[in-house]
């Protein structure tokens, strides 16, 4: 096969082009735009990728004008954007940005809306493409796509398209997830609709399908008969910070991490191969993995295969932190997990007695998201057990963030006469590969959406399978008569004893980041 015939190559070779567009941002005065959206878009265009004229509408209630919106997005990106921030740069970008005031709820801002990208087609002299990013609470979505719906925004005009963007949570149960999805599909086809999950925006999750599909080396090895165990950390070192306490204590780490991130890293790890890269090829395959999840139902299953704690007060990086509890805007009797731990077995051929231990919480000691990959030790060792160290497998490490990279954990020989072994580290970094920062997750994704690639972004069914998986751990905790317990873990700590317990049943420790 010619690299040009071969699919994986010739995705991977082509440079996303944009369309011409304008961007209407629902919820532009919140911190997702400031932080994240407004830097990424300039980054964006500091590369020379955002198509000509392009325009971003910021969409929201308070009243202010052009000018102290792009001031505020200034003094944002000034702080976050990836590149250095240049005036110059800014002052061309920045004309694109204009803000729009209007509730929601209110029809005739959606008329006036629907006026100004009129307005803006033809100062341009040509109808653009429009992408509407949903950057608000989720309980607007409905509001806001049923006023799309009434002005026809939500189709294109003159051969444009017209998509839109959703951010998380995407519901927070499978019955709300269906209720959005409904909402969602009667206003914009699927094809249409673009889930965000910024996890797969990173470069080394896109990596992994390179890593896996692109190289002799792994895919051979990559199943129940050379891997032990896989094991997904997410691991943060803050707590509840700048008043998140009151979204996170009604969501939980569950919800808030391990249905959308960590089940899309899952089933990046553990799909089969693709047959080629479109969009519904990639996500056929990885909704297979989250189908295929042995199912935890009851409390007894639950309670052997998921453990949930939250911190006690403790100390990170030698600050002292409070307990979960004493958290501010959280509920001080509340049952919310910081932490969850679990074991999963996928039921295909490729992983039947594989165990997938996935753990994430807060107030542990660093921040880090990692995958690892633990290999089987060979049949037979020739060489006497005790001059094995003690850690003794090969491990393949994948790091998500920060300090991107893989890494292969090997056993070689030490210098000298004696014959005694040590793991020793291969490493690749991003950084120092390729001698230039990773685009940030948002860059990527939303030079996708603008390009009508949504491989990297949620289909409905994975989202809605991903959630019925969930809502049982869910039900077993809140729901049933004898929910497993909520354990506890010092801040600073790696999480509750039980979860190192879990692992150790099946003689296995969590990797030591
Ligand atoms: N922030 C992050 O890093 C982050 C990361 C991942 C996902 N997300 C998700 O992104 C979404 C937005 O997050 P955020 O942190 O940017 O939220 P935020 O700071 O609370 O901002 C909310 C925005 O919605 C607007 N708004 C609220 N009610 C409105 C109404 N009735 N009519 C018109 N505008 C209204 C607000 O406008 P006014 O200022 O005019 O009131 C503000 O612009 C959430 O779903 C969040 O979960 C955020």
């Amino acid at each position: 096969m010619s690299d040009l015939e071969n699919p994986f190559q010739e995705t991977l070779l082509q440079r996303h082009r944009a369309d011409p567009c304008t961007v209407v941002i629902f919820g532009a005065t919140g911190d997702l735009t400031n932080r994240k959206l407004i830097p990424a878009f300039y980054n964006v265009a500091a590369c020379g990728d955002l198509p000509p004229q392009f325009k971003v509408i910021g969409f929201a209630r308070r009243d202010k004008t052009d000018e102290v919106f792009r001031k505020e997005l200034e003094e944002g990106n000034r702080k976050n954007s990836r590149q250095p921030h240049t005036d110059e740069l800014w002052a061309s970008f920045s004309q694109g940005i204009h803000y729009h005031r209007s509730e929601f709820e209110d029809p005739a801002g959606y008329v006036k809306l629907k006026l100004l990208l009129d307005q803006f087609d033809k100062e341009r002299g040509t109808p653009a493409n429009r992408l509407f990013y949903l950057a608000s609470a989720p309980e607007a979505f409905k509001p806001i796509l049923e006023m799309l719906r009434a002005t026809g925004l939500n189709h294109g005009v003159g051969g444009r398209w017209a998509r839109v963007v959703c951010e998380k949570p995407f519901g927070k149960d499978l019955a709300t997830a269906r209720g959005l999805n409904q909402a969602v599909a009667e206003t914009f086809e699927e094809k249409d609709t673009y889930r965000i999950d910024h996890y797969l925006g990173k470069e080394t999750a896109q990596n992994i399908m390179v890593l896996r599909f692109a190289n002799a080396l792994f895919e051979p090895n990559w199943n129940s008969k050379y891997i032990d165990n896989v094991q997904i950390t997410c691991a943060e070192n803050l707590g509840m910070e700048g008043g998140r306490g009151g979204y996170y204590d009604t969501a939980g780490a569950l919800r808030d991490m391990v249905q959308n991130h960590l089940f899309q890293l899952l089933s990046l790890v553990a799909m089969e191969p693709p047959t080629d890269l479109s969009a519904d090829s990639v996500r056929d395959e990885k909704v297979k993995v989250i189908r295929a999840l042995r199912p935890l139902v009851g409390p007894e299953a639950v309670g052997a295969n998921v453990i949930r704690a939250q911190y006690t007060a403790g100390s990170v990086d030698g600050v002292s932190r409070v307990g979960y509890r004493q958290e501010d805007r959280v509920n001080p009797e509340s049952q919310t997990e910081a932490y969850v731990a679990l074991r999963l077995y996928i039921d295909t051929w490729r992983w039947q007695g594989v165990p997938f231990y996935i753990r994430v919480g807060k107030q542990l000691p660093k921040k880090a998201t990692e995958i690892s990959v633990h290999f089987k030790k060979p049949p037979q060792v020739p060489f006497a057990t005790g001059r094995l160290p003690g850690s003794s497998e090969n491990t393949l490490v994948i790091r998500i963030q920060p300090d991107e990279g893989i890494a292969l954990r090997i056993l070689a020989k030490q210098p000298g006469q004696a014959l005694s072994m040590q793991q020793v580290k291969m490493d690749f970094r991003y950084s120092s590969s390729f001698g230039k920062a990773s685009p940030e997750a948002y860059e990527r994704l939303l030079l996708d959406a603008m390009a009508g690639d949504a491989t990297l972004f949620a289909r409905r069914d994975e989202v809605e399978n991903a959630w019925k998986f969930i809502d049982e751990i869910e039900h077993a905790w809140h729901q049933s008569a004898a929910p497993p317990p909520m354990c506890e873990y010092p801040a600073g700590s790696w999480g509750p004893k039980e979860a190192d317990d879990l692992l150790r049943q099946d003689g296995h420790e969590w990797r030591l980041l």
